[in-house]
């Protein structure tokens, strides 16, 4: 569907995430029409550098170097070009917002305008607040629809406080929280696995799944992040927001239909049913890691300690495991287990459905013990789904094995979009449904709030060695299960 005309403001449109994410989104949208081409590309930059030959010069190296299908041609240079435009200035200057206020033109009648703050957290606020100062965020001639990057908060009470404060100038209704999870085809897939096939879900439930685990393992280090992640770590920057959401898309119950609010009111009893961690007892349910030095194809890599901007007797988590119960009928009892890691051995995303034992081993005597069935869903390297089962081993023999029924997420010839542009899209389109509402978000500062509490304490902190899957205290969490955690390799 082609949305209608928009102006598509971005604050933060020299920042890195505009570079490699959003601008490139955008081009390939409007090879595929998912821009109305009377749309506007508007860039918030500061004053200096950037004009109008600048602004566009750095877009196209940005398309160059980051546009997943490298269709630079000219003429689709052309039309990114000709929706192009700027306004100069601070996000704390009013006359900035005077300015932008100038830029916007009606298309078609219309003055819709997404606002899309890829800019530091500190400035939310006070952007929306200058926004809705100047009375941009009036929506009598358009839409106004704000995006905001996460973290959204950095606990339960500053999401809450954000929440309350940006609520006073913008209505739910307008704000989109981004989680570029949820707009992984992979994690999309989930729902639709779920719903739109009669086969699972009568199983989907504590009488036939042992756990479920969530993995997102990554083989990069902090980066050039250290300033964001020394105040984040694993658990914040990754299970608060990627691997709780979807964990919600696992574990809730049919929404009643698939508008924005019906889908967030299933997950948000997730989030409610998730059984609060006490402070004292969080080693039982989390584990936390830092990588030390290693090798990687014979060079080394440095520890975290020693990585830019980190400081050097930092305790903060580059790996984090946590298990949690979802305390309601369906779930009682049954382990989600999410875990996630920097420079491991491989970037790998996988959600794995682990089924009970059958009640009887039959063939105890040539397979003591029984593989249990797995589903997994793949996200990462290649999206697909594997179903694993006992089989028996062809010939005379009385052996079993295991069967891989391996079915690849990607159609042939089909050109499957990037997260941010199936959000983007869906912005433009006014759905709601793949972005957290306020009480999604708060719920999961909520889970995770005690482990962060206990791991302020320096005590706990394991040491994995990079690029090395070992990481000393994982296996713990799973009791009576050693070796359960699924091989990633
Ligand atoms: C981001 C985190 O939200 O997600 C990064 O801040 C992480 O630290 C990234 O690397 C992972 O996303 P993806 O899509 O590469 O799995």
């Amino acid at each position: 569907t082609q949305p209608e005309p928009c102006n598509i403001v971005i604050f933060g449109a020299g920042g890195d995430l505009s570079k490699r994410k959003l601008l490139p989104a955008l081009a390939r949208m409007q090879r595929w029409n998912l821009i109305a081409p009377e749309s506007r590309i508007i860039g918030i930059l500061r004053e200096g550098t950037w004009n109008l030959d600048t602004w566009k010069a750095y877009v196209r190296q940005s398309l160059e170097e980051f546009r997943s299908d490298n269709v630079n041609d000219e003429e689709s240079w052309g039309h990114i070009s000709q929706m192009l435009e700027l306004t100069i200035g601070d996000l704390g200057e009013a006359e900035m917002y005077q300015r932008l206020r100038q830029t916007l033109k009606s298309a078609n009648g219309k003055t819709n305008v997404l606002f899309y703050l890829a800019i530091p957290p500190d400035w939310y606020e006070a952007t929306v607040s200058n926004l809705h100062a100047e009375g941009l965020l009036d929506e009598s001639d358009g839409f106004r629809r704000i995006v905001i990057e996460k973290p959204f908060g950095n606990d339960l009470n500053s999401a809450r406080e954000l929440n309350r404060r940006i609520g006073e100038y913008a209505g739910e209704s307008q704000i989109y929280r981004i989680d570029h999870y949820l707009g992984k085809e992979g994690v999309q897939n989930l729902m639709v696995f779920r719903f739109a096939n009669t086969v699972f879900e009568p199983l989907w439930n504590r009488n036939y799944i042992d756990h479920v685990q969530i993995s997102v393992s990554e083989s990069l280090g902090v980066e050039y992040r250290a300033g964001y992640y020394e105040k984040a770590g694993a658990l914040v920057d990754m299970i608060q927001s990627h691997l709780i959401q979807v964990m919600t898309l696992v574990a809730m119950e049919s929404p009643i239909s698939l508008e924005g609010n019906a889908v967030r009111d299933e997950k948000v009893k997730i989030l409610k049913s998730v059984r609060p961690i006490p402070v004292e007892r969080v080693n039982e349910f989390a584990v936390r890691a830092q990588y030390a030095g290693g090798t990687r194809d014979g060079k080394r890599i440095l520890a975290y300690r020693d990585e830019e901007g980190v400081d050097p007797s930092s305790t903060i988590d580059t790996f984090a495991a946590v298990k949690l119960y979802i305390d309601n009928w369906r779930w009682q009892d049954v382990p989600f287990l999410l875990r996630t890691g920097k420079r491991l051995p491989e970037r790998v995303s996988e959600i794995t459905i682990r089924f009970k034992q059958p009640p009887k081993n039959l063939f105890s005597v040539t397979q003591q013990h029984l593989p249990q069935n797995e589903l997994i869903f793949r996200l990462h390297p290649e999206e697909g789904m594997i179903y694993l089962l006992n089989a028996k081993l062809p010939g005379l023999n009385d052996k079993l094995r295991e069967l891989a029924l391996d079915a690849p997420y990607a159609v042939s010839g089909a050109d499957s979009p990037e997260a941010y542009e199936t959000l983007l899209h869906d912005v433009l389109l006014g759905q709601s449904a793949l972005f957290s509402r306020a009480d999604e978000v708060e719920e999961s500062w909520r889970i995770v709030a005690p482990i962060m509490e206990a791991w302020k304490e320096r005590r706990g902190l394991h040491f994995y060695e990079a690029n090395t899957w070992d990481i000393p205290g994982m296996e713990e969490l799973m009791e009576d299960c050693v070796g359960c955690w699924r091989d990633l390799s």
